[in-house]
């Protein structure tokens, strides 16, 4: 008998417990081990007293370790109280599988250190791409590669909010409340639109990559607030879509990291992502690209990751566990290579900006006045040395008071 604790009920723990239930002969044949779901903890009792698993529902956490368990799966996400009960569980030498970003991002290290001390795992696979199993492939499948670089959608509420803003003509507002219906988003959205969910993925993914630890506060983060309608117009005229890219990639012994919303071709393997879909497309040095992708976010895709960590400690394949590097990675907040960019740029004197884009930039080509009929402002996409040169050239534009804002985006071709 394997007897899993869960603390936290929602959208994610839901799809666990009806997992369980699916699987609970999964394992008897070949280990004859049969899976029981010992204990729930939720916040507030009331809110699911209708509910099929009413009897195993506890709002304190003592009664959590008071009932035999050997796996506690923690799902209620955030760091508090999240971050003490998976240390509570983990010094009760119990196995701890967490669908969690912001913890493992913010205490991977801490956490995965423990679990070793005290002779048990932590394993966080549905931490990062939802259902996609992209922890384990990297860490198991592509070992014997050097990871060059990653490009990813990491985030399916913002990936689903641009879809539908592209295709479907929905503002922003509607298509967030239509993620937040659908249970994509996190309790505070802030920070999927903002990007800090994808930067935590990014963090994880990254460290696990390269072996060196990358802090997501240490990178680049912009997110998806500022998009607007005129954004997709002018990314179709180059046959791109608009995504919210988490980028990373070995650069000498730095890493650079960011996560922004990048023009991306339509037609490439990470452009044709669509609703709440994440992608991963890692490249190697010996195996070249490879690329990862299905649903990102959502009851069961999550729970499926879930499902397979519970699967790993079962089969009792701990040595396969990760572990993060003690060395922090030193990061490159901007891209050191040449680049091709957009750029938006309010102004009240068009001619004087188009001249100055043109005698900056060798490679450049500016979109004529009528194609949004904005009459302030001029639209242009430019080829960069590298961002540092970009950002100085905007900051240039801005103090000479020619510019009154200036919107950018990263333009790949593939
Ligand atoms: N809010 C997250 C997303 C949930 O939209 O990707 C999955 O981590």
């Amino acid at each position: 008998m394997v007897n899993i604790a869960m603390l936290g009920y929602g959208v994610v723990g839901s799809g666990v417990a009806e997992l369980i239930l699916r699987n609970k002969y999964k394992f008897k044949d070949e280990l004859d081990e049969e899976l029981v779901l010992s204990k729930i903890l939720v916040k507030n009792m009331k809110r699911h007293m209708s509910n099929k698993n009413v009897g195993l529902l506890t709002d304190n956490i003592e009664d959590i370790f008071k009932a035999k368990v050997d796996i506690v799966v923690e799902a209620m996400g955030g760091l508090d109280p999240s971050y003490e009960y998976v240390k509570m569980a983990l010094n009760m030498k119990k196995h701890v599988v967490t669908a969690n970003k912001d913890l493992i991002a913010e205490y991977g290290y801490e956490l995965l250190k423990l679990a070793r001390k005290n002779g048990v795992t932590i394993h966080f696979e549905a931490s990062v791409g939802g259902g996609i199993p992209i922890l384990k492939s990297i860490n198991e499948c592509l070992v014997g590669n050097q990871i060059r670089s990653i490009k990813s959608i990491l985030n399916g509420t913002t990936n689903f909010i641009l879809s539908k803003m592209n295709h479907n003509g929905m503002s922003y507002e509607s298509a967030l409340k239509l993620a937040q219906k659908l249970g994509f988003a996190e309790a505070n959205p802030e920070s999927d639109v903002k990007g800090y969910d994808a930067a935590r993925k990014l963090s994880i993914l990254s460290t696990i990559a390269y072996n060196r630890r990358v802090s997501w506060k240490d990178i680049n983060i912009e997110g998806i607030v500022k998009i607007d309608s005129e954004d997709f117009r002018y990314a179709k005229h180059k046959k791109c879509n608009i995504k919210l890219l988490g980028i990373s990639k070995v650069c000498g012994d730095k890493i650079y990291a960011s996560v922004m919303p990048v023009m991306v071709k339509e037609d490439s393997v990470l452009g044709r992502i669509e609703d709440e879909y994440n992608a991963i497309l890692v490249e190697g040095d010996a195996v070249g690209d490879v690329m990862f992708s299905g649903k990102g976010a959502g009851m069961f895709p999550t729970a499926s990751a879930v499902f397979g960590d519970i699967a790993d400690i079962i089969e009792h394949k701990k040595e396969k566990s990760i572990i993060f590097s003690a060395e922090k990675a030193n990061i490159n907040k901007n891209l050191e290579s040449k680049s091709n960019w957009f750029m938006r740029v309010k102004t009240c004197d068009r001619m004087k900006i188009i001249e100055s884009i043109s005698v900056n930039f060798k490679n450049c080509y500016i979109l004529s006045n009528g194609f949004c009929g904005n009459k302030n402002e001029v639209a242009a996409f430019v080829s960069a040395d590298n961002e540092d040169v970009l950002n100085d050239y905007i900051e240039k534009m801005k103090s000479d008071k020619y510019a009154q804002s200036v919107k950018k985006f990263l333009v790949l071709d593939k």
